[in-house]
């Protein structure tokens, strides 16, 4: 059993606490901590020989700066304003500032990742005595999640899927997958159902409305990824 994941339900902060902070950004994940998440979930892409936490292709919805990312070296993408003076993080600093409180969720969002989380993520286990259920990689590119299985078979994995459920539970049969992550426009009961049957947890992404909570904990699901941790777990404190 999960040491982070262990409640009957429990809430990641998608991108941080993003409702109330810059998406993405150190300061969302403090406060997503604060606000009680089990976990954090955030993105990642490669730029150079760094791991961005950054979720768009362009730098024009969350940024000072635009145009693409990958246009742009490291140094020149750090000194932009990620929203309220907060700067694009790399995911060894969001690691250092979570020190193993919560899960980390690190979805992977380009094609070139894997082998750079799954080194990020085996260093921090061998080195600094993390484990590795403080991690949960993601994707919704399968080549990524089974080149990381490829790399590192211990890391835990979680399956992302808005369409083609079926053939995301097969993947994540195939791979040892720990979750499945539904969006919540596709997840239905019985897929909750199948997930479970399989020995799959499953986290429905976004979730910040209260009727939606109250439906994925009817339908049993292990949890939900919020830009509202703080509201969802207190209502959901109400219904468990
Ligand atoms: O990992 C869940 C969710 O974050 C996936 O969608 O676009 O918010 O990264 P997106
Ligand atoms: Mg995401």
């Amino acid at each position: 059993m999960s040491t982070y994941l262990h409640r009957s339900f429990v809430c990641f902060g998608h991108r941080g606490a993003c409702g109330y902070a810059p998406e993405n950004t150190l300061r969302a994940f403090d406060l997503a901590i604060q606000q009680g998440a089990q976990g954090i979930e955030l993105d990642v892409q490669q730029v150079g020989n760094e791991l961005l936490v950054f979720h768009d292709k362009t730098l024009n919805r969350t940024t000072n700066g635009t145009g693409w990312v990958t246009d742009f070296p490291v140094p020149v993408l750090r000194a932009l304003d990620a929203g309220g003076g907060e700067r694009i993080p790399l995911l060894s600093e969001v690691l250092a500032l979570v020190n193993q409180r919560v899960c980390v969720n690190i979805e992977i969002k380009d094609h070139q990742s894997a082998e750079a989380v799954a080194h990020l993520v085996t260093h921090h286990v061998q080195q600094h005595q993390w484990s590795y259920e403080a991690f949960l990689v993601s994707s919704f590119d399968f080549d990524q999640l089974r080149r990381v299985h490829n790399a590192n078979p211990a890391i835990p994995l979680g399956v992302l899927c808005e369409n083609s459920l079926d053939e995301a539970l097969a993947f994540a049969g195939e791979h040892g997958a720990f979750s499945m992550h539904p969006s919540l426009t596709c997840v239905n009961e019985s897929f909750v159902e199948q997930a479970h049957g399989a020995g799959f947890k499953v986290y429905v992404f976004t979730v910040n409305e209260r009727a939606d909570v109250a439906r994925m904990i009817a339908w049993g699901v292990d949890g939900v990824f919020s830009d509202v941790p703080d509201q969802m777990l207190a209502y959901a404190l109400r219904l468990l």
